[in-house]
């Protein structure tokens, strides 16, 4: 380690950092005691990484595991990985307690009952300013700091307090819930106060922003224009950017030979369907899995669909698995699946496909390749990626997409086929509605959709934060940064 004259900072040599719960791979333990890392699950990884690769950032996070010191390291694409320790209580209490029993349902609509607990909120207190001092001490002088979403909203405002000289963004990933649900809050006030710490908040949707707003001018007397809101002597910004996937990565996968002939395989795994309908989730009570299969199995009883005539294939991450909502979930489904297989099904021929595993993104591809019918029912989602890697991966032209309105990406795919998943008999008709679709209407629908994606991918969603933070943010930088060269 050693002092450099022009910073004062010792070895603090990282000029772009990511900030978020987990590091982009977890480290795992296989069978044999060996150790390995592998991507971690969900949609910020999925946007976050592609931005990061060749960057000369670091990325700071938890590496999965509980009760694990591990030493800052540098992955093949030169990302420099610094994790953040958590014991296994601080795994229980901040983790699976504050960030994912009680934020995670209250800013989806409390579809699940947010729990409050002071014990979980100290402990979320703790984490934040143990996230807050390991950027601190990696971050160059004047350096740029990216905060990721929900588990970190107390980062801000501490690391500003920690190193004034940084500029800091802070993106929320899910929705921002309206005032009368996040009110509800017994720690509200610290909570607005820990995302005014950043020069620029940034929402999935412009609705979230507003929400934000209005609460930080119900719980801290500030003043708001033009989503730029005045407080203690600063300026914050707060304002949508929807954020969305790889899409080159996507195009790249969905045009190899060998994803291509995978499609195939799995189609004929299947059974030659006249129609393969597929969702891919996240094993989580916001994805809306269980309206999907209920109504998939409405149709096959009504007779409206002949078992043989469509098949479900529902893959699902496992997720969060010690949470009790997610235990309930889990166990829902594997009985609805159990019970419609056991209704409906032919010898070899299962109606629904069930898997309760992750899969590599080649598979995955192919997968989106073989389906006719992409089901993405969230009961509330800040965007969804699934929907958009399907457009992505479609270059055919061929495929519907069922979608629901309230995943933040109804608003930019018009032309998917849009649902309300609480309403099982209009699931149903859109259901009907997109396995009968006409090639020649499914074409014009995913031409449109693909000019939308490929408009704005991930890259100009990263590009169009930075630069907004870059121009807007009141960091007292020495020098400008150039981030996107
Ligand atoms: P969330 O962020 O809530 O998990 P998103 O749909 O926005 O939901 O992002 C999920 C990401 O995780 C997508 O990139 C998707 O491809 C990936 N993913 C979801 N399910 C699986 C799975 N079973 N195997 C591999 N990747 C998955
Ligand atoms: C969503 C959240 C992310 C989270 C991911 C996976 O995408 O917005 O912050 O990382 O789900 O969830 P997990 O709890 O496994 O990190």
């Amino acid at each position: 380690m050693h002092k450099t004259p022009e910073t004062g900072y010792e070895d603090r040599v990282s000029d772009f950092l990511v900030v978020a719960n987990r590091l982009p791979v977890d480290r795992f333990v296989g069978p044999e005691g060996e150790v390995g890392w592998r991507r971690s699950p969900g949609g910020l990884v999925t946007a976050i990484m592609p931005l990061m690769r060749g960057r000369d950032g670091a990325w700071i996070g938890w590496i999965g595991a509980a009760d694990e010191e591990a030493e800052p390291f540098t992955d093949d694409d030169g990302l420099r990985l610094v994790p953040v320790p958590l014991s296994g209580e601080e795994v229980e209490l901040y983790y699976e307690g504050f960030s994912n029993a009680t934020l995670w349902p209250l800013y989806h609509d409390a579809i699940a009952p947010p729990e409050y607990h002071r014990r979980t909120w100290d402990s979320y207190v703790r984490v934040n300013r143990r996230f807050a001092e390991a950027t601190a001490e990696a971050a160059a002088r004047g350096a740029t700091v990216w905060v990721q979403d929900y588990q970190l909203q107390l980062v801000p405002k501490m690391l500003r307090e920690m190193r004034p000289d940084l500029k800091i963004g802070f993106f929320l990933h899910i929705p921002f819930p309206p005032v009368e649900l996040f009110q509800r809050l017994p720690w509200r006030k610290e909570i607005i106060e820990g995302l005014l710490g950043a020069d620029l908040v940034g929402f999935q949707l412009p609705a979230g922003a507003a929400n934000f707003i209005r609460m930080a001018r119900r719980v801290v007397d500030v003043r708001a224009q033009s989503g730029q809101i005045q407080f203690e002597g600063r300026t914050v910004q707060a304002r949508a950017f929807p954020i969305s996937v790889d899409v080159g990565e996507l195009a790249e996968l969905a045009a190899r030979p060998e994803v291509q002939e995978r499609a195939r395989d799995i189609r004929a795994e299947l059974g030659d369907p006249d129609r393969i309908l597929l969702g891919v989730d996240r094993l989580d009570y916001t994805k809306g899995i269980t309206q999907r299969l209920e109504a998939f199995g409405e149709l096959l009883a009504d007779g409206e669909l002949k078992p043989g005539e469509a098949v479900f294939v529902q893959i699902a991450t496992p997720s969060r698995e010690r949470v009790e909502q997610y235990q309930l979930l889990k166990d829902d489904i594997e009985q609805q699946v159990g019970r419609l297989n056991g209704e409906f099904s032919q010898l070899g021929a299962p109606v629904i496909n069930y898997m309760h595993t992750s899969y590599d993104r080649a598979e995955l591809t192919a997968l989106y390749l073989a389906s006719d019918v992409m089901v993405v029912t969230p009961l509330r989602d800040g965007m969804n990626l699934v929907a958009k890697e399907y457009v992505a991966s479609r270059k055919d032209l061929r495929g519907a997409l069922v979608l629901s309105e309230f995943a933040g990406a109804a608003a930019e795919l018009r032309r998917a086929f849009l649902v309300n998943p609480y309403d099982v008999d209009g699931l149903k008709r859109t259901l009907l509605a997109a396995i009968r679709a006409e090639p020649l209407d499914l074409q014009r629908r995913m031409r449109s959709m693909r000019r939308k994606v490929a408009d704005y991918d991930v890259s100009r969603w990263a590009e169009n934060f930075l630069t907004a933070l870059r121009n807007e943010g009141a960091g007292e930088a020495p020098e400008e940064i150039e981030l996107l060269a």
